[in-house]
């Protein structure tokens, strides 16, 4: 097997987003559009990977760090001009380079492999992956000969009446001998309508020089639309969201309403969870086996372990351990770790704050900057005050204390193992095992006066 090479050309601005971030940065079910093509790249096992970047160069780099190697684009003078910038890295490489676009994020690895297949099995020079576009306008068309040959590839500002009623695109994804390709580069010019180096052009250079240039039909259009738009992000973003879906239903999991389901391409999810509609899980988000999400659950960046339970909740960086539950309508902010089996009820918030095993938070309750321990009950109401205006403060709770409701606990303070709070409290000192802690003003009935007041 031939070195395999690939370039993804991710350079352009992307005028036609309207965006202030690059194009390529855009996400795809919360990965950048680059990102989805590096990954199907390297699942496809090619070991030299560059990426030429100019617009937010610096950010693409830092995006996807050493997986590739870079070259710089100064001007965006076309697709040709971008590969051309490989030619110091490549040039002189036997093998053959795949060249596929920074904003084509749905091609998969197997059809980078077919490309590759089919390139080889007739030792071409070039093979364009192309796709039957029910609407092609704004691709590159392909112009066949009377018995079906490809000759070239007209760009749609350049295409004639006739070429643009073609329906056979460019999928902007080609396969090339390496060494013929940056020969035949260096022969093209910019006398086009766009006044750019088209890549495009490469094709019919190689065909006039008697080379063999064949094309590889996909079957799939969707998988290989190009997003030079919102619309069309939107649309990339819906054809990726079924085929997550459609993986994790494979998977075990079972979806209500897969077309509300919104799960992000890196996001791991167990055997036998059953996520309902209008669930959004996002980021590097974990969740484990028998677990049930409901509608207007909201996950990102979270690990959630087995038989967990999620009802209409906000998850941020948190993590639920094995049995555990939530909602409806309670909010887990970073660093909030939720011990086995805790049952946090509704309106609930935890930041940076960690609850053992089995308590109990049931209703109405802010924690944050806390340290509770096993078997706890934390009545309704209660508030940990963790700020002084300042700085915040830790509370420590010791295992099977009891909260009494709307309690305040002052931080820094400690609250030992069995101690007691009882409801109404605002505690400021720590309080001791076996202690019951009572901070209330004392009750006061007043006989009769009820009938004295204007009600
Ligand atoms: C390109 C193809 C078209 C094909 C379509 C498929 C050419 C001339 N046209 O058109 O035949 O149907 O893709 O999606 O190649 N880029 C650079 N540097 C540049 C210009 C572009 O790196 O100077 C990058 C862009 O960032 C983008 C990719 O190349 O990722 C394609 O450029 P774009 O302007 O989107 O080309 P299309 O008009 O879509
Ligand atoms: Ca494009």
């Amino acid at each position: 097997m031939a070195k395999r090479n690939a370039i993804i050309l991710a350079a352009g601005k992307g005028t036609r987003m309207r965006s202030k971030l690059y194009k390529v940065l855009h996400q795809v079910c919360g990965k950048t559009m680059v990102d989805h093509v590096l990954t199907q790249l390297e699942n496809a096992k090619i070991e030299n990977i560059i990426t030429v970047v100019g617009f937010g160069a610096k950010t693409v780099e830092e995006q996807l760090g050493h997986r590739t190697h870079y070259v710089l684009q100064k001007q965006q003078l076309g697709t040709g001009d971008a590969v051309m910038q490989a030619k110091d890295l490549l040039a002189n490489e036997d093998g053959e380079t795949i060249v596929v676009s920074g904003d084509t994020p749905l091609f998969t690895a197997e059809t980078f492999e077919k490309l590759f297949q089919y390139h080889e099995q007739r030792h071409a020079a070039a093979t364009i992956l192309t796709s039957i576009a029910p609407d092609p306008t704004g691709y590159g068309r392909i112009v066949r000969n009377e018995v079906g040959i490809v000759e070239r590839i007209v760009e749609q500002k350049d295409a004639n009446v006739k070429e643009q009623a073609i329906h056979e695109i460019n999928t902007g994804v080609y396969c090339f001998d390496n060494k013929k390709l940056f020969a035949a580069l260096s022969k093209i010019n910019n006398d086009n309508a766009q006044g750019e180096y088209y890549l495009t052009d490469v094709i019919g250079i190689l065909k006039n020089a008697g080379e063999i240039v064949t094309a590889y039909k996909m079957a799939d259009f969707d998988e290989s639309m190009g997003v030079n738009d919102r619309i069309a992000l939107a649309r990339a973003n819906k054809l990726m969201q079924a085929r997550i879906n459609r993986h994790w239903m494979q998977e075990g999991v079972s979806m209500i309403d897969p077309e509300t389901t919104y799960i992000d391409a890196d996001v791991q999810l167990g055997k036998d969870t059953v996520l309902e509609g209008n669930v959004v899980i996002k980021g590097h988000t974990v969740i484990g086996n028998d677990c049930y999400i409901s509608a207007g659950s909201r996950i990102i960046d979270s690990t959630i372990h087995d038989a967990v339970k999620i009802t209409s909740s906000t998850l941020e960086d948190a993590e639920m351990h094995n049995g555990s539950d939530i909602g409806p309508n309670s909010h887990l902010r970073p660093a909030a770790e939720i011990g086995e089996n805790v049952h946090i009820g509704n309106f609930c918030e935890v930041k940076k704050a960690y609850i053992g095993a089995n308590t109990k938070v049931g209703h109405l309750t802010y924690i944050g900057n806390a340290t509770l321990g096993k078997n706890i009950n934390v009545g309704c109401g209660v508030v940990f005050v963790n700020y002084d205006g300042t700085n915040k403060h830790h509370t420590n709770v010791g295992d099977h204390a009891f909260i009494g409701s709307n309690s305040n606990l002052v931080a820094p303070v400690n609250i030992a193992q069995d101690a007691f709070i009882a409801a109404g409290s605002t505690i400021t000192d720590s309080v001791e095992q076996y202690d019951m802690a009572i901070a209330r003003a004392r009750q006061v009935n007043k006989k009769d006066y009820a009938k004295k007041l204007p009600w």
